[in-house]
């Protein structure tokens, strides 16, 4: 069978991670094309895909674009990997839909409102066809597996969702995620996930929304140089290119390396202070939503934490007992009956750590990639799951601001 051929737009962190999963599947899939606004950024990339192709068995050749247009129009691609910052994902999207292509867009959806509307139209337009989304907790095993544990009844019906995140994310303010007008907003970027989970495991539409937040331990603090590898401070938060690279998986170092190292490019530049007078974005939130069908969920997020096994948690409970799974560890517990009774399930996929990337997501988004572009699977997260998370983003953004209760 022939190999069906992927272009990348924005050969950053993330692009180079799923091009290296697509290197380890077992299915007949490369990466022909990339295109990233950076030429000396493309190159390196270009060279890091052509190698791990080739270490895994299936060696390829890749042009490089740095106008998205071009790859789209020139490469007979069958699908279009968005992977750039979300808030150049509007446009290669609705090109890439007018053009007939798959798209695979990375979460969140994109930075603002007008984005979001304009993006759910275009895949409305296109007959809610041909469009999937990263939400990597869909693809993950322990996620999976606690939706059905849920589907099947064992806690009866759902009443309440708690979304518990307390992360190590200095990174959050470190890169250009820190700016809301790139990224949204760390409720966009790193809860379009959180919200994504409590929707579906909600099941319903999401009704209204209310927020307090703020920026309580990345504060703006005159005394600290811009970045980092000026500073000389002993600081809990700083990046380290030496330290960090060396800790990073091999997939993202060497991509790095040349192209961010002392580079104050906005785009580039991986060690921005997280004390930096013109970050905008928060780094810690309460949020409650309530849903169609009554029930209460809440978001609990603060990117100040620490790697612990339970950074990330989600509990469900329902009218006849409650779901607790942890993310790290892929545990679930379960009371049922009443809470007369208990069982814990290791519910770890077979990826889980491996190191191929949120906990077995990543080879699974391309499984499902693979069943999206040959047999037309339809895939576990489309582009009306990015629009409502990302829509909740942004109003429960505004409301730490304003103290208001959004209809969503
Ligand atoms: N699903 C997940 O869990 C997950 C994990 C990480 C990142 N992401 C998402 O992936 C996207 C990329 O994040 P990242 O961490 O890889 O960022 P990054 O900064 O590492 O990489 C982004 C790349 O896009 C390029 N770029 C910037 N503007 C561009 C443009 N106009 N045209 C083409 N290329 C452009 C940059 O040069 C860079 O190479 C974001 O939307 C992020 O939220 C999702």
């Amino acid at each position: 069978m022939k190999d069906k051929k992927v272009g990348i737009i924005g050969a950053g962190g993330r692009g180079l991670g799923l091009a290296r999963s697509i290197a380890y599947s077992n299915h007949n899939m490369r990466v022909a094309s990339l295109c990233d606004k950076y030429e000396e950024r493309a190159q390196e990339s270009k060279e890091s895909i052509e190698r791990v192709f080739s270490e895994a068995g299936k060696p390829t050749k890749v042009r490089t674009y740095s106008d998205y247009k071009e790859l789209i129009d020139n490469d007979d691609l069958d699908l279009i990997m968005i992977t750039a910052p979300q808030f150049f994902h509007e446009e290669p999207f609705r090109y890439a839909l007018k053009k007939g292509k798959r798209v695979f867009c990375e979460k969140p959806l994109a930075h603002s409102m007008e984005a979001i509307d304009n993006m759910y139209d275009a895949w409305t337009e296109n007959n809610k066809k041909n469009a999937m989304v990263g939400f990597t907790r869909r693809y993950e095993n322990t996620w999976r597996r606690a939706k059905e544990i849920i589907d099947k009844g064992w806690i009866g019906n759902v009443k309440m969702t708690l979304m518990r995140s307390v992360i190590h994310h200095p990174s959050y303010f470190h890169k250009w995620y820190s700016q809301v007008e790139y990224s949204g907003g760390v409720l966009n970027e790193k809860s379009a996930h959180h919200f994504d989970v409590l929707n579906w495991f909600s099941g319903a539409k999401p009704q209204m929304i209310s927020a307090m937040g703020g920026r309580s331990v990345y504060t703006p603090q005159d005394a600290y140089p811009e970045w980092c590898n000026e500073c000389d401070k002993n600081c809990e938060y700083r990046f380290s290119y030496n330290e960090d690279f060396k800790n990073q998986s091999q997939r993202q170092s060497p991509i790095y390396i040349k192209t961010a190292v002392n580079s104050k490019d906005e785009f580039l530049a991986k060690d921005k202070c997280v004390y930096a007078k013109d970050t905008n974005t928060i780094d810690h939130a309460i949020v409650n939503i309530s849903y169609e069908n009554g029930i209460k969920g809440q978001l609990f997020l603060s990117v100040f934490g620490y790697h612990t096994e339970d950074m990330e948690t989600l509990e469900v409970v329902g009218d006849k007992g409650k779901l607790r799974l942890e993310r790290v560890s892929g545990k679930i517990e379960v009371d049922y009956d009443y809470g007369r009774e208990h069982m814990t399930i290791d519910a770890r996929g077979k990826y889980h750590n491996d190191g191929t990337g949120h906990f077995g997501a990543d080879i699974e988004i391309i499984n499902a990639i693979n069943g999206f572009v040959c047999n037309d699977i339809k895939p576990p997260a489309n582009v009306y799951d990015g629009y409502i998370a990302s829509r909740m983003s942004f109003l429960a953004t505004e409301s730490c601001k304003t103290n208001k209760v959004y209809e969503i």
